[in-house]
This record gives structure tokens, sequence and C-alpha cells, in this order.
């Protein structure tokens, strides 16, 4: 497969960085919160996974600047994606590290423009891409270092590589992958190509509305995309037994209440989660699985009434024996709040990258490492 890690350069592979300055591109773009006029950071995961790279650098003497996005501010300088408030964080878990200001107040990042690459590279020596959220992608600072300056991956990067080129490459069976999440349409080629590799593909959130429409049900009001329905049916056609879709649901009556239903929904209402018995049902595959992965929430958990299916499936996520994979993003998110991340073998970093590296074997941010005048 392209995405073949063992072709990246590693830390090894840069030689002595004792003294030398190494750019460190990490995926800093994390939740932010205002208290009291000030931002901080709510959530330091994506901080907290870039410090074996950095300590190993630390440790062998190399000075660390890091680099990242945050947000999306087009191009232009914007006060409430400062990184003031990442590099606070960071000073407290890695103090001595620089943090440049965020890469996309310059138009050149998003552009990919080579002007930019050379401004960020001025004085550095080493290049290190720690980056997997945002590895998918093709900007100046994830592509562009790599063609002139000694590279490597960094250890998060590489560990997502392994984990999640593994799940396509050697899958343990049964492998069991369960999507959630809105909508069918940004999750298509990850459908396609887990498919071709699953044993059963378990499908909750408001997509599953799609594939009940496919089916001729009525949804009520319930969250829908009209134009998947087509791709829906000729998936659920050439998928046959293995995709996995629930039979009841809960949410709101038209008058607004709470209420359960099988899987055609009156109308007037609108399906919110996935109901008590296919929580349990998926909970069973899950449980009888080897190898699980997980992306998207089964319904919408942020409000406590509709959490339920989202907390049985992250529940049965803790309690298998299975290896088990959890996108980032949305289901990450619900994992902390149910306090349940400790409990996987992995949670990734990167929703969008891990989706995409799924899906094609490989990332945009990987080949340009590969490219690097070391590899
Ligand atoms: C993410 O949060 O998924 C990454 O940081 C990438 O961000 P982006 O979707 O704005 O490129």
């Amino acid at each position: 497969m392209s995405g073949d890690s063992a072709r990246i350069p590693t830390l090894e592979d840069l030689g002595d960085v004792t003294g030398r300055r190494v750019l460190v591109r990490t995926d800093f773009n994390v939740p932010l919160e205002e208290r009291a006029g000030s931002q901080f950071v709510v959530d330091d995961f994506r901080i907290r996974a870039a410090l074996p790279t950095i300590s190993w650098l630390l440790e062998r003497g190399a000075q660390v600047v890091c680099a990242s996005h945050l947000g999306r501010p087009k191009g232009q300088p914007v006060d409430r994606y400062s990184m003031d408030p990442v590099r606070n964080r960071l000073a407290e878990l890695a103090p001595g590290v620089e943090l440049l200001e965020n890469l996309r107040f310059s138009p050149g990042e998003e552009a990919n423009d080579d002007a930019f690459v050379a401004t960020l590279l001025e004085g550095i020596d080493f290049y290190v891409n720690d980056a997997f959220g945002a590895s998918h992608r093709a900007h100046a600072s994830i592509v562009g270092p790599p063609k002139s300056l000694p590279s490597a991956m960094g250890r998060l990067l590489q560990q997502e590589v392994e984990v999640l080129t593994g799940l396509r490459d050697k899958p343990k069976r049964p492998f069991v992958a369960v999507l959630g999440g809105a909508k069918i349409s940004d999750k298509l080629g990850v459908v396609e190509a887990l498919l071709a590799v699953v044993d059963q593909l378990v499908i909750g959130g408001a997509m599953c509305f799609t594939f009940f429409a496919a089916q001729g049900k009525p949804i009520g009001d319930s969250l829908f995309e009209p134009d998947m329905v087509d791709t829906c049916r000729r998936i659920l056609e050439t998928a046959g037994d293995k995709i996995v879709l629930p039979d009841d649901m809960v949410g709101v009556d038209a008058a607004g209440e709470f209420a359960t239903f099988g899987t055609r929904l009156p109308e007037g209402s609108k399906g919110f989660d996935i109901g008590p018995g296919s929580a349990a049902a998926f909970s069973d595959v899950v449980m009888d699985a080897r190898m699980v992965f997980w992306n998207g929430p089964m319904g919408m958990f942020e409000d406590e009434r509709f959490a339920g299916g989202t907390r049985t499936v992250a529940e049965a996520m803790a309690e298998t024996k299975a290896f088990t994979v959890v996108g980032g993003g949305d289901s990450a998110a619900a994992l902390a709040q149910f306090r349940l991340d400790d409990e996987v073998d992995h949670v990734s970093t990167g929703g969008g990258a891990s989706l995409e590296l799924l899906e094609l074997g490989d990332l945009p941010g990987l080949a340009a490492l590969r490219g690097a005048p070391n590899a």
C-alpha cells in the first residue's frame, strides 16, 4: 500500500539534532473558551499528544520551534484565533519551546506558497511533521519543508499511521466499523473503502435516515440528505448483510414530546438518537468483534435525552476485548464526555485525516515526507 510507514523517515533518521533548530508542525487546533475576557484551552489532548516528539528532540539538545494552524481565519490575522492561549498551555507542558503565530494568518499557508515556506524555514535545520490531524491538507507547512530539508514524521504521526493503516491492511476478524454523524455525504468515500475490508458496518446517527429513506420508510421530519438517497440504495444493494441499521429510534413526536419509534417515523416527528434496542444490538456487535473502528456519534449526545445510543456504544468500546480505534472529532469528544477516553486502544487526533487515511491509504503530508532529501 502507498501509505506504508516504512519508507517515511522517522526521528532517528534526522541524525544529530544537538544545537540545531527543528521546526515541528503540530496540530494544535484545539477548542478554546473565553473566561473573564481571555481565551483558554478547554481540551489539551492534541497538545499533550505532541509531547513525546517534543521531549525526544529536547532531550537530544535540539531547539524546538512548533507551528500550527488554529481555526479557519482565512489568510488574515483574527484576534480570536491567536496562538496565545495555546502558547500558554504549551509553556506549562513543555517549557522552552517556541510556538509561531497561527500559520493560517498568512494566505501563503493554504495556498501552499513556496515563498511562505521559505520564510517558515529561515534559520531552521530540520523539519518534523507531527500534525496528523492536518496531514490531509496539502498546505505549505505540511508539504513544503520536506522538499528542501531533512525531515521526519514525529512519534504521534507515526503511531496514527501505524494504527490506521493496520486496520486496513491487517484486520483482525470480525472487524467492525461503527459510523455515525449527520451526513452520509461526508463519509461516502470511507464507507465504500470500509465495506471492502470490514465484516460488519454499523450505521447510526442522523445518516441512518437517508438509509431509511432509501428503503422507502417514512422518516417524519428527521434530518436526511435527499441527494444521497439513490447512493444509499446502491450501497444497501451491494453491501447486503454487511450493513447493520438501527431498528428503533428515539426523538420527539409532532408535539415536541420525547418519543420512542420503530424505523417508520410518524409525520411531524424527528429522530435524534438510536433507540435502546438498537444500542444494545450495536453493543453486542462491538463486544463480539476483534477489531473495531468507531467514527461519529449515534445521536445528539450533547442533549442528555439523546445521549443513550452514543453512551452505550462508547461503553461497549471500553469493555470489548477487541482492538479499539476511535476517529477524532465528535466521537473522541463523546468518549471524553463519558470519561472513557483512557479505555480504548487508540483515540485518533485527526477527524478528517483519519477518514482520508482509511479511505485512500495515504495523505499529502505522508507523500511529502517520502520525498524528503533524507528519505
Ligand atoms: C482538524 O481539526 O480536523 C484539523 O486541525 C484540520 O483542520 P481543518 O479542517 O480546518 O483543516
